[in-house]
C-alpha cells in the first residue's frame, strides 16, 4: 500500500469513527442491555469501509452545487452511521448459532455469546430498526433548521434535497432487505451443505456482501447530486468491489489466524459451506480478486465529471482491498 494512502486512510478512519461513535445511542433505561449490547458490537471497530465509501462517494459529486454541503453533510454522516449499523446487525445474526455459529467477532466475543442468544438476535434487529430511525430524525432537524430561507436555501433547492434524501434512504433499504443483503443471506443459509452452480454462488456474494457495498456507493452519491446513469456505474462498480470482497473473505478463512482476523478462521468448512474457495481453489480464487478489483479500479478512473481526489482514494482503497490481510 502506499504510504501517502495508508496515513490518510488512518485519519479518515478516524474521523469515521468519531462520527459513528456520537450516532450510537446512549446506555440508559429499563432496556439498556440491548443499548449496551448495540454499542459494544458497534463500538467494537471494523474496517469501516462501507461508512468510508459513502463519505468519498458524496465527496465525487458534491463540488456541482453549491450551499449543498451545509445541509447535507450532517445527513451524510448520519447514513453513514446507518450503514455501519444495519452491516454490524448482519454480523450480529450471522455469528448466532442458528446461522454460522461464531463466538468471535471484530476481536472480541461475539454479540450473542457475550449476551446470549436473545439479546444477540435483538441487539441485531435494534440496530437494523435504529438505522433509519437515525437518518429520518437527522433530516428532520435540517429540514426545520433551514425552512423559511433565511439561512440563504431556497425552497427550490430543499424540495430538491428532500428528493435525494428519499432516494438515498430507498437505496439503503432495498439493498439492506430481501432484494438486498438479506436476500443473499436467505441462499447462503439455504444452500449450506449442497453444490452450487456459478450463477447461485454470484447470487449470493452480489447479495450478501455485494448489495451493501453498492448501497455506499450510491447512497453518497445520491446525496452529493449525481444523476441516474452515475448511479447505474456506482453501482457496477459496487458490484464488483463487493464479489471481490466476499471472495477475499474467503480466502482469508483458510489463510489467516483468528489473532489478525478478529474472527474465527475455518469457519465455512465448518459449516460446510461452499464457497469460491471450495469450488476453484485459492490460486483462482486470488486471480478472481485481483480481477474484478481492476476492473473496478478502471471504472472509478473513467468516471466523468467527479473530484479527482476523492475519486483517487475510493482507487487506493479497492486496490488496497485486493491484499487485504484482514
Ligand atoms: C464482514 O465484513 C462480512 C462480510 C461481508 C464479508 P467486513 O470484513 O467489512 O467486517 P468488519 O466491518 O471489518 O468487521
Ligand atoms: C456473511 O458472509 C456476509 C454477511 C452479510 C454478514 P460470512 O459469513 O462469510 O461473513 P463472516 O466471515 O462471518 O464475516
Ligand atoms: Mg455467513
Ligand atoms: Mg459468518
Ligand atoms: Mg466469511
Amino acid at each position: 500500500m502506499k504510504m501517502a494512502f495508508s496515513h490518510e486512510l488512518d485519519e479518515t478512519v478516524r474521523s469515521v469513527n468519531e462520527i459513528i461513535k456520537k450516532g450510537i445511542p446512549e446506555v440508559k433505561g429499563l432496556q439498556s442491555t440491548v443499548l449496551d449490547s448495540m454499542d459494544y458490537s458497534v463500538e467494537a471497530g471494523g474496517k469501516r469501509i462501507r461508512p468510508l465509501m459513502i463519505l468519498k462517494s458524496y465527496e465525487l459529486y458534491r463540488d456541482r452545487t453549491s450551499g449543498r454541503d451545509e445541509f447535507m453533510l450532517p445527513v451524510v454522516h448520519s447514513f453513514m452511521c446507518a450503514m455501519e449499523m444495519i452491516h454490524t446487525s448482519s454480523l450480529c445474526h450471522d455469528d448466532l448459532p442458528c446461522m454460522d455459529g461464531d463466538k468471535y467477532r471484530r476481536g472480541r466475543e461475539s454479540t450473542w455469546f457475550k449476551y446470549g442468544e436473545a439479546m444477540g438476535t435483538l441487539c441485531g434487529d435494534a440496530l437494523l430498526m435504529y438505522a433509519p430511525e437515525i437518518v429520518a430524525k437527522a433530516y428532520k432537524k435540517q429540514l426545520s433548521e433551514y425552512s423559511g430561507g433565511d439561512k440563504g436555501i431556497t425552497q427550490e433547492e430543499l424540495n430538491a434535497y428532500s428528493l435525494s434524501f428519499v432516494r438515498a434512504l430507498d437505496i439503503l433499504m432495498e439493498k439492506s432487505g430481501v432484494y438486498g443483503m438479506l436476500g443473499g443471506q436467505v441462499v447462503d443459509v439455504e444452500m449450506t451443505g449442497k453444490p452450487l452452480t456459478d450463477e447461485q454462488l454470484m447470487f449470493i456474494y452480489k447479495l450478501k456482501t455485494g448489495a451493501l457495498l453498492q448501497a455506499s456507493l450510491m447512497i453518497g452519491a445520491v446525496l452529493g447530486g449525481a444523476k441516474d446513469e452515475e448511479l447505474k456505474r456506482l453501482e457496477d462498480i459496487g458490484e464488483k468491489i463487493g464479489v471481490a470482497f466476499q471472495i477475499q473473505d474467503d480466502i482469508l478463512d483458510e489463510t489467516s489466524t483468528v489473532e489478525v482476523l478478529g474472527k474465527p478462521i475455518h469457519s465455512d468448512d465448518e459449516n460446510n459451506k461452499t464457497t469460491y474457495v471450495s469450488i476453484y481453489g485459492l490460486s483462482d480464487a486470488h486471480k478472481e480478486v485481483e480481477s474484478l478489483s481492476k476492473k473496478a479500479i478502471d471504472e472509478l478512473k473513467n468516471l466523468p465529471d467527479v473530484n479527482d481526489q476523492s475519486r483517487e482514494f475510493l482507487m487506493n482503497l479497492t486496490d488496497m482491498l485486493i491484499n487485504r490481510k484482514k
